[in-house]
């Protein structure tokens, strides 16, 4: 019996991946930037044994089954295939956030989940092939192995597409206002969302201007150029969100307070409040500012009717092994 326990924060992706080059591998249409959430962290546990006769996954305290349990089993054969070991594991895994707040947990889950995994299996990978082996769960998890600010190269192949970080998280005291706006899961996920991206007429546009995107981002988050930073992070979420709604079926993830806060932040903006906002696939916004002015900016959003909480996080480290 082997037993370890990994932790992973979440990320945000300031240039979005949105569309598979190849789905089974979750090889990504594009590149992405992201930084990771230092507030919110999963932990989790991996008991490799040869007395069980199937994986079992406890999620916050609860046995899960279905699909949830057929993802991590997955994920598990390939950890198997890849290590030799020929056991089932037993994987507990819980979150210091709440599921269901829109906050995707896969990203730190299956980044967790990968270094506990193949720690426990016997095989120590470096931090680009445990960010391929996460890229295989969640293809934003690639990017939660590397700490701070990170760029996941799209590649063309499992051998090159994988992530890594560009500055450490002490680079820029950037800070993550999250503004809750439903606490329901969303009705379509990320991988059937990816699976129609191509559906949109934008998306082959998207995908021919997001290198100058990436260049632009990452040349804003070395030099920590927040206007930069800021017009590229908005404009590349609503190219994002346009082939969303323009693909087939309509993928609208935005709720009224969501459309509220977006016209907030330009007139904030317009006002000379440094800030800007991000959204994933569901209605919550991510606005993004320089730490001194994070309680400003989260007072702001607590006035916006609808808005049910705001959660505050900094850029986090890299996926760890825990004692
Ligand atoms: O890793 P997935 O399949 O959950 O996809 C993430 C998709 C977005 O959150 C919308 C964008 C991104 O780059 O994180």
């Amino acid at each position: 019996m082997t037993e370890l326990t990994a932790t992973a924060h979440p990320n945000i992706a300031y240039i979005k991946y949105w569309g598979n080059r190849d789905q089974e591998l979750r090889i990504p249409a594009n590149g992405s930037i992201s930084m990771n959430l230092a507030a919110l962290f999963t932990r989790t546990q991996v008991i490799f044994d040869e007395s069980f006769e199937a994986d079992q996954l406890i999620l916050n305290g609860e046995p899960v089954t279905g699909a949830g349990l057929q993802r991590v089993s997955d994920f598990l054969a390939l950890v198997r295939q890849i290590s030799g070991m020929g056991e089932f594991a037993r994987v507990e895994s819980e979150n210091n956030f709440p599921m269901g707040t829109g906050i995707a947990s896969s990203a730190s889950a299956f980044a967790a989940l990968s270094l506990a995994a193949s720690a426990a299996a016997g095989i120590t990978l470096d931090e680009k092939d445990l960010s391929r082996l996460a890229r295989c769960g969640s293809g934003s998890a690639s990017r939660s192995v590397p700490g701070g600010f990170v760029e996941w190269q799209a590649g063309d192949s499992d051998a090159n597409s994988y992530a890594y970080s560009i500055a450490p998280p002490e680079h820029w005291e950037l800070a993550d206002c999250v503004a809750i706006v439903s606490q329901e899961h969303k009705a379509t996920g990320s991988v059937e969302g990816h699976a129609i991206a191509d559906t949109s007429p934008l998306q082959a546009m998207r995908i021919e201007q997001v290198p100058s995107h990436m260049k632009s981002c990452r040349e804003a988050i070395i030099q920590r150029d927040f206007a930069a930073f800021a017009e590229i992070t908005e404009h590349d979420c609503n190219m994002m969100h346009a082939v969303m709604m323009t693909s087939n079926p309509s993928l609208i993830y935005w709720q009224p307070p969501t459309l509220a806060i977006m016209q907030a932040v330009h007139s904030w903006r317009k006002n000379g409040i440094p800030v800007c906002y991000t959204i994933d696939a569901g209605p919550n916004v991510h606005v993004i500012c320089e730490n001194s002015h994070q309680e400003q900016v989260k007072a702001l959003l607590k006035d916006i009717p609808g808005v049910l909480k705001v959660m505050l996080s900094g850029p986090g480290g890299p996926a760890l092994l825990i004692e």
